[in-house]
């Protein structure tokens, strides 16, 4: 008899950005504008609180749901910050990078045939999982409303198998955000029906101008609403991997068994430094937003003086031109700006169907590398 894999697992594809990034290794002279992690070190603070609880032996297992006092720092950032207030010991749990906790979270609620709303283009880490799960994927297209869901749209799209829907903001790829006044919009929508509400805000102390609004602050959510985050962003730490979810407490207690027969609890030592992170980084992410603002500026009129149509962004540290006026689908274009013009950058349809026709740029990346990297854009666009 032949031996066979799980068909959800046969049917996934290696995510459109590691195919490209596969590429580069062919190309060591070219200006690599992909990665999307800070370029920036680790708070010295926080490194430090790691080694030292190597130190002092504190490498075993902790409580399933995270070090207590790490669950508290969670706790108190986000009072701190954005006024919403969540039980350290019942609705919070410390997972492995926020990877892990929207694995945990889809695989808490996920039954086969539901249906989960996304808006698109968007990360390429929720699909494969919805998948896993045996439920559908329904795509809610934000192309012409300038990145940003619309609510009529979305109304249209709950059907009686709509389990979900997630919203990423500070968008990962196109950096957008959205405003208290459209998020108010969403929530009217999502007030009359019966779904989960899943907001990965991995990004939002990496928003520049105006103040990140969390769908957690709307309290008419709170029953059925997971607040996925987490330390890689906002304090350079994609390595360490302290991810964290929030949500009601019963539904907590379920996400906390996926996630403790997954992988028992996050790295013992990385938890210690995250704690040091919230308690006492927290101006960590205004001092990268600085540099950020000005990468962002930058990129962004290089891209409108070279006559690319793109939306500003205002968080995370992407940007998402349209080259639909080349005429060539995204990875042609990539493969080619790598290939004649030196510049590694993510075809659009990376992240999904939706992003065909855009480039995705990281801007996470020294100034210099910037430079360069739009200079030879430029000298390729007028070459094409
Ligand atoms: C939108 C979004 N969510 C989640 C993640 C995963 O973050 P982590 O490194 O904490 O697993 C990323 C990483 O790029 C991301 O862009």
């Amino acid at each position: 008899m032949k031996l066979t894999i799980n068909e959800h697992v046969e049917m996934l594809q290696v995510p459109g950005i590691r195919q490209f990034s596969n590429k580069l290794i062919h190309y060591p002279d070219a200006v690599n504008l992909t990665i999307g992690q800070p370029d920036f070190p680790t708070p010295e603070a926080v490194k430090l609180a790691g080694i030292t609880a190597i130190e002092n032996n504190q490498t075993g297992y902790s409580h399933n749901a995270g070090l207590l006092e790490l669950r508290q720092a969670v706790s108190s950032f986000f009072t701190w910050k954005y006024g919403f207030s969540y039980d350290p010991e019942k609705e919070i749990v410390i997972t492995n990078g926020a990877s892990e906790a929207i694995d945990s979270v889809f695989r808490t609620i996920l039954s086969p045939g539901d249906e989960v709303i996304l808006p698109t283009p968007l990360y390429l880490g929720y699909e494969p999982i919805i998948n896993l799960c045996g439920a559908k994927v329904v795509y809610l297209d934000t192309t012409d409303t300038e990145f940003r869901p619309s609510p009529e749209r979305l109304e249209s799209l709950i059907t009686s198998k709509t389990k979900a829907i997630l919203f990423n903001f500070p968008s990962n790829p196109t950096g957008v955000t959205i405003e208290k006044e459209q998020m108010d919009e969403l929530v009217a929508v999502l007030e009359k029906y019966q779904l989960f509400i899943i907001s990965d805000e991995i990004y939002s102390e990496n928003t520049f101008s105006g103040e990140h609004v969390s769908f957690a602050q709307y309290g008419v959510l709170r029953n059925r609403l997971f607040l996925i985050h987490g330390l890689s962003k906002s304090h350079s730490m994609t390595g360490w991997r302290i991810g964290y979810v929030l949500g009601a407490a019963h539904f907590m207690e379920h996400v906390l068994k996926v996630h403790l027969y997954n992988s028992v609890c996050a790295s013992v030592p990385s938890q210690h430094a995250g704690i040091v992170a919230l308690n006492e980084c927290r101006h960590t992410p205004a001092e990268m937003n600085m540099e950020y603002v000005k990468r962002r500026d930058f990129v962004y009129n290089r891209l409108r003086e070279m006559g690319l149509d793109v939306v500003k962004p205002n968080g995370a540290f992407y940007i998402f031109p349209s080259i639909k006026k080349y005429g060539i689908d995204s990875f042609s274009f990539a493969t080619k700006l790598l290939k004649e013009g030196g510049v590694a950058a993510v075809p659009g349809s990376a992240f999904t169907d939706y992003g065909e026709g855009y480039l995705r740029i990281s801007y996470a990346y020294a100034m210099p590398v910037l430079e360069k990297g739009m200079n030879r854009l430029e000298k390729f666009l007028q070459r094409l």
